[in-house]
């Protein structure tokens, strides 16, 4: 058997993943999300949960089924994501934030179906920002002193390296896994780049199942030494 022969590389580990959009509400019936299929981060928790670690998934509005053995934890809002993922920061070994978090929400939501009326203008949305959950995670102590080692996602269209560069540094994160977009929403395919202090490498377009085994086992010999 297979499975009894590979090695168990996260262990003893507790590791946190968010996946897939966020849905910011406009009305009871409307909002505003983004393409993200949840497929690379589902992947990455089935992967964590696989290498033996105790995996909590996050996960925004998808369609895709809970991996085995793995704690799952439905969010919605930006806000919610960061309600859920802070009090866990503490918990966890690993933040792997995979999430599309939309970058701004509607300051108004409506407590009821926004209507037409004949003649109106449609509705202006005002929009405020979204807390960054994931530079919020990495700010804090834990994070600081190593403790919880935080994985960014950056999905770009242009000039990956100097842009995932840039905002690893900006979100003060030692590791950053970026992606030309936005051709791999939803695909079962990917190819993706790693970037940290030393420099970037990339990986050759892979299933998504066989990157995150292989991003799984990369984040591992980057945590420091298991205190148990
Ligand atoms: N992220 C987050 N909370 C947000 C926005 C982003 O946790 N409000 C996380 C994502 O899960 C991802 C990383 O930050 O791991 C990068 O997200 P991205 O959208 O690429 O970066 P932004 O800082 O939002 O910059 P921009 O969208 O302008 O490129
Ligand atoms: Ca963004």
């Amino acid at each position: 058997c297979i499975a009894a022969l590979t090695p168990k590389t996260l262990a003893g580990r507790r590791v946190l993943v968010s996946a897939g959009p966020s849905f910011e509400a406009l009305d009871p019936v409307r909002g505003l999300t983004n393409r993200s299929s949840g497929k690379m981060g589902f992947a990455i928790a089935r992967a964590a949960a696989q290498a033996g670690a105790e995996v909590t998934l996050l996960a925004g509005p998808v369609s895709l089924p809970t991996p085995v053995g793995v704690r799952r934890v439905d969010f919605s809002s930006a806000q919610q994501l960061l309600d859920a993922a802070l009090p866990l920061a503490d918990q966890n070994d690993v933040f792997i934030a995979t999430a599309a978090v939309a970058d701004w929400r509607p300051v108004e939501v409506s407590t009821h179906k926004i209507k037409k009326a004949p003649g109106s203008a449609p509705p202006a949305v005002a929009m405020t920002e979204n807390p960054d959950v994931l530079a919020t995670l990495a700010a804090l102590p834990r994070a600081r002193s190593g403790q919880l080692y935080c994985v960014g996602f950056a999905a770009e269209s242009q000039n990956l390296v100097e842009l995932a560069s840039a905002k690893r540094l900006r979100k003060g994160i030692p590791l950053i896994v970026g992606n030309l977009g936005p051709d791999t929403f939803g695909r079962d395919d990917n190819s993706l780049t790693l970037i940290d202090a030393s420099g970037a490498q990339t990986w050759p377009t892979a299933s998504k199942t066989a990157l995150a085994r292989r991003l799984v086992d990369e984040i591992a010999r980057r945590l420091p030494p298991s205190s148990t």
